[in-house]
C-alpha cells in the first residue's frame, strides 16, 4: 500500500561473594563497559541539548549488516559500519528492538528486556558497539517496547499458568461474553472458545482479527492490541510499572543515549472495556486518497469492522507514565523519541508535556502523511508543527512505512526527488531522522506473493495489506552478490535497484543521492542557522515551490524547493525580512538549479533544490 499511514493500522527490563570475585576478575581482563567511559556532553557549547543538533539514523538490525553470514544482520555488523555512518554525518543511531525475542514481529515481541538477542550478538557486543560509537561521536538509542511483551516472556508464561498466579494481573484478562444470537458474531471467532463464546468487547487488533485471544487453560481471554503473540501489559499494575522502569534504567546505566518509545499511545485501556464506535462508511484509501481496490466500506484490510479507537488508544493515563519516564531519562541526559501517531497538532502538543515535561521528540507522522510532493501541504504541516510549542522532529520513512523514494517518486521514482526530500528534511527547524538506505535512494521491494511474505500483518492481510517486508530489505552496500549485505542467504530479497544504488558505487559518483545527503548533513552541521535558526515561510501562496528562510543572529539561509515536475521561476520579496532589492545569494548546495540566482527571480528545474546564504 503506497501510504505513510502506519501499516496494519486500518484507519490507523543476592550478590554472592564468588560472583562478586568473578566480576572483579573479569573487570581486570575486559575493557571498561561503555558507561564507565567518558560520557559525551549532554549540552552543546551554546547550552542546547545534544539531540536538537543531532541527525538520527534508524537501523533495522536484521537488515543492516551481517557479520557472521547467517543471512540476518547483527550488532557486530553495525559496529563495523559505524565509520560509514560517521562519514555520512550521523550523530545518533536508533536500533529497532535487539532484545531476546521469538521474532514473531521481528523483535517487537520481547521475551527479556535486559539482554541481547543471540542472533544479534551478546551484551559484550552491545558494549563494544556503544564504546566504538563514543569514539566516532555516534550515540546509541534503543527501542523500548512498553505496551506489550512476547507471549513467551516469563511474565506472561506465569500469568497464563493460572488465574491465581502472582503475575495474572500483569496482563489484561477478562471473561468472554455469551454468544448473542441477535448480533452477527465477531469474525473470526476464536476456534478454541467454547460454544461460540464472544470476546469481552468489540476491540479489533491492528494486526487483524479481534484484539482478544481465548486461553483454554484458564478459560479467559487476554488482550493484544497487536499480534496475539504480543499480549498487552497492564500498566495499571504498579509492579508492571516498576519492572519496566528497572529495564529502562538498566540500559541508561549501560550507556544508551535514549529510547525510541514503541506504541506509546496504547499503554492504557478503558477499565470498563467499553465498545469502540464503528466507522461503517469509512473506506481504506491509498496515499493519493483513492479507495484501495477491493476495499469494503466499514471494513479493515482483514475484513474486521473499522472502528474509532476511543477506548484503547490515546488515553490520558499514557501521559502520566511518559512524564515519569522523562524524569528518569533526565537523570541521564537521555532523549525520548515517541512513536506518536496523532490525529492533530493538539494531540502532538500533549506529548511534549504541558504542565510537566514529557517526550522531547514526539514524531509527527502527519508530516510523513503528506504523501505527495505538495508545497502547500508541506508548508501547512510545518507551520502546524512549529505551532506545537516543542522541538520538531521530522522523518519520511521507517520500518512501518513504504519508503519515501517510492511514495514521493510514484511509479517511476527518480534520484532528483530523493535529493529534494533530503533538501527539505535536512533544512527544517527540527531533528531529522533518516531511515537506513534512504540516503542511497533505496526503494521498496514488496513481496510478490503471499507465500513470500514474512511480516505477520502481510500474511494475514494479503493482498489488501502486503505487510512491511518491502521497506525492510537488506542495506545496499555494494553492487556485488546480495548487495554486500551477506554471503549467506539474505532473510529478505534485495531491492531491485541495488546495482546502481549502493554505498560503494554512490560514494564514487559526485552526483549521487548519497553524496547529496552527505553534503546536506555537512551543511547542517556547519550552519547554526540550519539548526537553531527561526523558520520563516516565504511566498506562501506558491503552489509549486516551497521557500523559507532560516535566520540566526543576523545570518540567514534561504531554501527553495521545487516540488513540481516542471521548471519554475519564483520572485521572492524579502523586504519584510529586511532584505532590499540588492540582496544577493551565495549558493551553498544545489540540485537541478543554477548556483547564480537572485531572490527576485529564482529559476528551479524540475524538483530543483537551492540552498544559499542571503547577503544584504
Ligand atoms: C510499532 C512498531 C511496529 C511494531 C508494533 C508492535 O508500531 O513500529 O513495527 O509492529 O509497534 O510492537
Amino acid at each position: 500500500m503506497m501510504t505513510s499511514q502506519k501499516k496494519g493500522s486500518s484507519v490507523r527490563p543476592r550478590l554472592r561473594w564468588e560472583k562478586l570475585l568473578a566480576t572483579l576478575a573479569l573487570a581486570l581482563l575486559l575493557p571498561a563497559p561503555a558507561a564507565a567511559q567518558k560520557k559525551p556532553a549532554a549540552l552543546d557549547r551554546e547550552g542546547h541539548p545534544w539531540w536538537r543538533h543531532a541527525v538520527f539514523y534508524e537501523i533495522y538490525p536484521r537488515s543492516f549488516a551481517d557479520s557472521n553470514n547467517d543471512g540476518i544482520g547483527d550488532l557486530k555488523g553495525i559496529t563495523s559500519h559505524l565509520n560509514y555512518l560517521k562519514s555520512l554525518g550521523v550523530d545518533a543511531i536508533w536500533i529497532t528492538p535487539c532484545f531476546p525475542s521469538p521474532q514473531v514481529d521481528f523483535g517487537y515481541d520481547v521475551s527479556n528486556y535486559t539482554d541481547i538477542e543471540p542472533m544479534y550478538g551478546t551484551l559484550a557486543d552491545f558494549d563494544g558497539m556503544v564504546a566504538r560509537g563514543r569514539k566516532d561521536h555516534i550515540r546509541v538509542v534503543l527501542d523500548f517496547v512498553m505496551n506489550h511483551t512476547s507471549d513467551r516472556h516469563p511474565w506472561f508464561l506465569q500469568s497464563k499458568s493460572s488465574r491465581s498466579s502472582e503475575y495474572r494481573d500483569w496482563y489484561i484478562w477478562r471473561d468472554g461474553k455469551p454468544p448473542d444470537v441477535s448480533q452477527p458474531p465477531m469474525p473470526p471467532l476464536d476456534p478454541n472458545a467454547p460454544g461460540g463464546e464472544q470476546p469481552p468487547n468489540n476491540w479489533t487488533s491492528i494486526f487483524g482479527g479481534t484484539a482478544w485471544k481465548y486461553d483454554p487453560t484458564t478459560q479467559q481471554w487476554y488482550y493484544h492490541f497487536f499480534d496475539p503473540a504480543q499480549p498487552d501489559l497492564n500498566w495499571r499494575n504498579p509492579k508492571v510499572h516498576d519492572a519496566m522502569f528497572r529495564a529502562a534504567r538498566f540500559w541508561f546505566e549501560r550507556g544508551v543515549a535514549g529510547f525510541r518509545l514503541d506504541a506509546v499511545d496504547t499503554l492504557f485501556e478503558d477499565p470498563d472495556l467499553r465498545d469502540n464506535p464503528p466507522l461503517p462508511n469509512v473506506i481504506l484509501r491509498d496515499a493519493a486518497g483513492n479507495p484501495l481496490p477491493n476495499a469494503v466500506p466499514g471494513k479493515d484490510a482483514y475484513g474486521m469492522p473499522l472502528q474509532r479507537r476511543i477506548y484503547n488508544d490515546n488515553l490520558p493515563e499514557n501521559h502520566v507514565v511518559l512524564q515519569q519516564l522523562r524524569q528518569l531519562a533526565d537523570q541521564y541526559g537521555a532523549v525520548l523519541i515517541g512513536e506518536t501517531w496523532t490525529e492533530n497538532i493538539a494531540q502532538l502538543r500533549e506529548y511534549y508535556g504541558e504542565s510537566k515535561a514529557e517526550i522531547q521528540l514526539p514524531m509527527d507522522f502527519l508530516f510523513a502523511n503528506v504523501n505527495r510532493l505538495s508545497a502547500p501541504e508541506f508548508r501547512r504541516q510545518v507551520a502546524l508543527v512549529e505551532s506545537a510549542g516543542g522541538w520538531p522532529v521530522y522523518l519520511f520513512s521507517n520500518h512501518d512505512i513504504t519508503r519515501a523514494y517510492n511514495r514521493y517518486g510514484g511509479p517511476h521514482p527518480t534520484d532528483q526527488v530523493a535529493k529534494l526530500l533530503a533538501g527539505l528534511l535536512l533544512t527544517l527547524r527540527g531533528t531529522p531522522i533518516l531511515y537506513y538506505g534512504e540516503e542511497l535512494g533505496m526503494e521498496n521491494r514488496d513481496p510478490v506473493s503471499r507465500e513470500e511474505v514474512q511480516d505477520p500483518i502481510g500474511v494475514r492481510g494479503w493482498p489488501l495489506e502486503k505487510g512491511r517486508d518491502g521497506e525492510r530489505t537488506p542495506m545496499q552496500w555494494t553492487s556485488g552478490p546480495n548487495a554486500g549485505f551477506t554471503s549467506g542467504k539474505p532473510w529478505l530479497p534485495i531491492a531491485a535497484n541495488y546495482q546502481t544504488h549502493n554505498v560503494e558505487s554512490e560514494s564514487r559518483d559526485p552526483n549521487s543521492v548519497l553524496n547529496f545527503y552527505r553534503a546536506a548533513i555537512r551543511l547542517r552541521h556547519r550552519n547554526m542557522a540550519l539548526v537553531e535558526g527561526n523558520y520563516v515561510a516565504l511566498n506562501e501562496r506558491d503552489p509549486n515551490v516551497m521557500a523559507y528562510l532560516r535566520q540566526y543572529r543576523g545570518h540567514a539561509l534561504l531554501v527553495a524547493l521545487n516540488m513540481s515536475p516542471q521548471a519554475q521561476t519564483v520572485s521572492l520579496d524579502l523586504s519584510g525580512q529586511g532584505y532590499g532589492v540588492k540582496a544577493r545569494l551565495h549558493a551553498l548546495l544545489t540540485s537541478n538549479a543554477a548556483r547564480d540566482q537572485k531572490p527576485a527571480s529564482m529559476k528551479l528545474e524540475p524538483y530543483g533544490v537551492f540552498i544559499g546564504e542571503l547577503k544584504k
